[in-house]
């Protein structure tokens, strides 16, 4: 999305600073794109395919009505996502509540919205069947090759993770499963989040490991779930995925598989940042500017509070001054945001406009894992969220905080 000057200082004087804001069309484009390739595999598996958002990228309800209603499902992973799910208009069985770790309340709220869930360990499962004989469950595998992801606290699979039942350990489950007549209808990955074309072969050699699982393991599942991670470009030298590689790449795979294991009925995927990451800005304002010891910094109200992801895991965003009156000079700095945190910085050794106090900066790629993972660290508000639309008007669709909310 592209804002003009006008547009970003009159959006920050009417609903404030910081402030999210996404481009309607940009998240339609991205839904199409997934549903064309759904299509695609679908025709060439003879398979249903269907694509689930995970609803943790960006759970703001207008932003996942919108989804509906460009024909993609859900899957949550929370009591509040499952509400916002259904508030959005996703019917149960468009849904799926994919959790890690919960207690047996969870449980029991899932189970009476009659979502299908997917468990994540054998004890889980346990914890399930004592009050749910008969049941229909999906169940979290791992399938131990080290999975796919921008940072080692998101790649999901692999010994050293948390996630998922191992190989070893599916005897277990199955005999648990008979003993409390549940009926495992579906076997779940997710290798982790982010992967791009350099990728794409660790992905399906990932997906390749764990459908040899199903087969030796598995008689008659019907569901087979890949996850999400259909990753963005952020850095200027990355290239968008290439849905093609990924498809020609894929499909072979898939194809043996439902030749040798016929039972399966549908494929599903659960991408997440791919829908709105690139829709997304954040802006925000330049509160300070100094030079010490040898290094500009430029203060602003984003702090790590209002967008994690750098602090959190060194991730890139671009970054651009938009100055009131331009100067014509470019300035190397380091931005950071208002938190007493060292770790509290924007981006590093940045070449962007020099500013002056009051100017803007506009934060790329901030439409997923940006509101969804802001905090009230330190006690500050969250920004508000506005979407524009197709005639470049402008909608509040959620407010700022304000300091009586808390
Ligand atoms: C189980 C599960 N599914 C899907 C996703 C979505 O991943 P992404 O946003 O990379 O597509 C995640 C995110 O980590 C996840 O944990």
């Amino acid at each position: 999305m592209y804002l003009t000057e006008e547009q970003v200082f009159g959006l920050l004087k009417t609903y404030g600073s910081p402030l999210y804001v996404y481009d309607k069309s940009t998240i339609v484009e991205r839904c199409q794109q997934l549903s064309i390739f759904a299509k695609r595999l679908s025709d060439a598996v003879d398979r249903a395919v269907h694509m689930h958002y995970s609803t943790k990228a960006n759970s703001n309800v207008e932003i996942l009505r919108l989804i509906k209603s460009n024909g993609i499902w859900a899957d949550c992973m929370s009591p509040k996502e499952l509400k916002l799910d259904l508030k959005a208009g996703f019917s149960p069985k468009e849904l799926l509540y994919v959790c890690n770790n919960i207690r047996e309340e969870e449980m029991d709220l899932v189970k009476s919205k009659d979502v299908l869930i997917c468990l994540d360990s054998v004890s889980q499962v346990e914890t399930w069947a004592h009050k749910s004989h008969g049941t229909k469950i999906m169940v979290r595998i791992n399938p131990g090759t080290v999975g796919v992801g921008h940072s080692h606290k998101v790649i999901t699979s692999g010994p050293d993770t948390k996630f998922g039942i191992s190989e070893a350990n599916l005897p277990q489950l199955l005999q648990l499963a008979d003993l409390y007549s549940l009926e495992i209808v579906g076997a779940h990955q997710h290798l982790g989040s982010l992967f791009l074309n350099d990728k794409i072969d660790h992905y399906v050699a990932g997906v390749s490991a764990f459908l040899d699982i199903i087969k030796r393991n598995f008689k008659n599942l019907s569901i087979v779930d890949l996850g999400g991670g259909f990753g963005v470009p952020y850095a200027p030298e990355e290239e968008p995925l290439n849905f093609d590689i990924l498809y020609r790449k894929l499909v072979p795979v898939l194809k043996n598989f439902v030749e040798e294991y016929p039972s399966v009925k549908e494929f599903k995927f659960e991408p997440g940042r791919f829908i709105p990451c690139e829709a997304g800005l954040l802006l925000g304002t330049v509160t300070s500017i100094k030079e010490e010891f040898d290094t500009r910094w430029i203060g602003t109200d984003i702090g790590m509070g209002t967008l994690v992801r750098p602090s959190m895991y060194g991730s890139y965003h671009k970054i651009e001054v938009i100055e009131r009156d331009p100067s014509g000079i470019m300035v190397q700095a380091n931005i950071c945001g208002n938190v007493c945190e060292s770790g509290d910085i924007l981006g590093k050794r940045r070449i962007v406009d020099c500013p002056t106090v009051n100017d803007a900066v506009v934060v790329h790629n901030a439409g997923a894992y940006g509101y969804s993972m802001s905090s009230n660290y330190t006690g500050r508000p969250r920004p508000a969220e506005v979407m524009m639309t197709e005639k470049d008007c402008c909608r509040l669709i959620r407010p700022a905080q304000s300091l009586d909310d808390f």
